[in-house]
């Protein structure tokens, strides 16, 4: 039997998805509320791990040590890296990494954590195909679109560091967690998968749209985690 560890780091990319589940039981840890119990018919345990890399690192390994969830998914926005991208379209992860790490200086590439043997993190192929099968029923006013996803502990709103980022690591969408939910999945040998919805450009226009859609894509990520879970078996 499959057990879902859903995983948004603001409140209101999870909130429509806790006020539908059947709660069974409310844990505490590391400051953290997780909500274990049935959504659409599947095992899940939903939580919000708080914004940045460390807070989802740390929430996405209690999800496997306490809970012992088979998969994990990461719902939440993202700043486009994509000019055909637009606001309010679909990104599932094909994979993630870190583009704040850098040591370069002792032959990794940029990116690279040391000693882990590899750049990015893949995602799962079965719940990639499964979210974009699924945002293509659910959400059909938006594109949806399969590609890398990048993070760092920096909101990206500077038009010559998205041009960098997207240079050195052709990602498709920036955002703040993917890598390290990914890259703790990745050590813990359980599969993940990434779905971010754009809530802006992540270029100098960004202050002024996350604000205004924020609320909008964090819907579309969780209606469309809320049907996946209809059809994982
Ligand atoms: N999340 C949503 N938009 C973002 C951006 N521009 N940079 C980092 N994280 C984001």
């Amino acid at each position: 039997m499959k057990k879902i560890g859903i995983i948004g780091a603001m409140e209101l990319e999870v909130e429509a998805l806790k006020d539908k589940m059947e709660i069974h039981r409310k844990v505490e840890k590391a400051s953290l509320e997780f909500l274990e119990g049935m959504l659409s018919g599947t095992e899940v345990v939903i939580v919000r791990s708080g914004i940045g890399k460390v807070n989802a690192a740390l929430c996405t390994q209690i999800l496997c040590d306490i809970f012992e969830v088979t998969h994990i998914i990461n719902t939440g926005v993202a700043g486009s890296l994509k000019n055909e991208i637009n606001i309010g379209d679909i990104v599932v992860s094909t994979d993630a990494l870190h583009h704040d790490v850098d040591v370069r200086v002792f032959g990794y590439p940029l990116g690279e954590v040391p000693q882990i043997g590899c750049l990015a993190f893949q995602a799962d192929t079965e719940l990639a195909q499964l979210a974009v099968a699924c945002c293509k029923e659910v959400n059909t006013d938006i594109e949806v679109y399969c590609g890398r996803i990048v993070s760092g502990d920096q909101f990206i709103s500077d038009k010559k560091i998205k041009d960098n980022i997207i240079n050195h690591f052709h990602g498709f969408c920036v955002e703040m967690e993917g890598a390290s939910i990914a890259h703790t999945a990745y050590l813990n040998h359980v599969p993940f998968v990434i779905i971010r919805a754009i809530s802006d450009k992540a270029d100098d226009s960004a202050e002024m749209d996350y604000p205004t859609f924020e609320k909008a894509a964090a819907a579309h990520s969780a209606a469309l985690v809320e049907h996946m879970l209809q059809k994982i078996k």
